[in-house]
């Protein structure tokens, strides 16, 4: 399969890590949930998924570990893309690392357990992604709430894209472009914009209990105007792949919006990327 470019994650790591501080609570209930439901001196599983090049678990790592006192953590990375599973390997040599594909996760995740840090006990294994289920299909969603569901674990899934963006000022195109990237994301059956609320749609319908929230990431002209412009500009690339008929429209709009984001157009630009956070709960 192909996977993220790392360089890509590299960049777009300081808007993640920013925008999560607002997935705190929810990370705060999943890690009082765990202390709950274990006692101290236990195992706790923690498994990132579509972990990349292990951007995400270094996140979830610096923020969990504080919250889980006289616990001991035992931290596995799945990845489909052998690539970025081995980068991951370099960042976070202490932890589990399995090339599975995401449908496959029940039987694979399984049989990684059993050979490493052995079963999780019911309530001990906390899931967790960031940025990965826009990519899914509806059987990976299924693949993830069986795992979830086989553990009696939790589920912590962050920053999954959704189709609205916010940019002042505002240009009509904005929305044409966010409607044709919208629909190039659901290329192969993928869930694209839809895939934090088909997760809990999904989980609701198992019986699983749900919460939700929003972590938006918040860019600023000039201090973003280098990430502003290449998030701008694969975003177009994409549109035109999903709308070639979009070509001249979307040059003209990134030519603005390049100029804006240099701070050389008037007042600033800021642009709002909003996302869902899922916290579900199959103890
Ligand atoms: C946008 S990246 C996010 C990486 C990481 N979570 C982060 O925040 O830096 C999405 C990741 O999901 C992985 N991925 C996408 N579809 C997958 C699938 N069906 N099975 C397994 N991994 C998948 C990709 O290889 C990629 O590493």
């Amino acid at each position: 399969m192909t996977g993220a470019a790392p360089d890509w994650l590299e960049a777009r790591a300081p808007f993640d890590d920013a925008a999560r501080q607002q997935s705190l609570p929810l990370l705060e209930s999943a890690a009082h949930n765990l202390l709950e439901s274990t006692e101290p001196g236990s195992t706790l599983t923690v498994v990132d998924l579509g972990a990349g090049t292990g951007k995400s678990a270094a996140w979830f790592r610096r923020h969990l570990t504080p919250l889980l006192p006289d616990r001991q953590l035992a931290w596995h990375l799945v990845d489909g893309h052998a690539p970025s599973l081995q980068l991951a390997g370099q960042a976070f040599p202490d932890a589990g690392h399995l090339l599975s594909m995401m449908s496959d996760l029940p039987a694979a995740l399984g049989e990684h357990l059993e050979e490493t840090s052995g079963r999780p006990t019911p309530g001990s294994l906390l899931l967790t992604c960031s940025a990965v289920l826009d990519v899914l299909t509806q059987a990976d969603v299924d693949a993830v709430l069986t795992t979830l569901t086989r553990y009696r674990g939790l589920g912590l899934f962050l920053l999954s894209i959704t189709e609205d963006w916010h940019l002042d000022p505002a240009d009509p195109r904005d929305e044409t472009l966010a409607r044709a990237f919208a629909d190039h994301q659901r290329w192969g059956a993928k869930l694209g914009a839809h895939g934090g609320q088909t997760m809990a749609q999904s989980a609701r319908q198992r019986g699983i209990a749900v919460e939700t929230s929003e972590s938006p990431w918040q860019l600023r002209a000039p201090q973003d105007a280098e990430f502003i412009h290449r998030f701008f500009t694969e975003r177009v690339d994409a549109v035109v792949e999903a709308e070639p008929g979009l070509q001249r429209e979307a040059a003209d709009w990134l030519e603005l919006r390049t100029r804006q984001a240099g701070g050389n157009e008037g007042q600033g630009l800021s642009v709002t990327v909003d996302h869902l956070d899922v916290l579900l709960n199959a103890r």
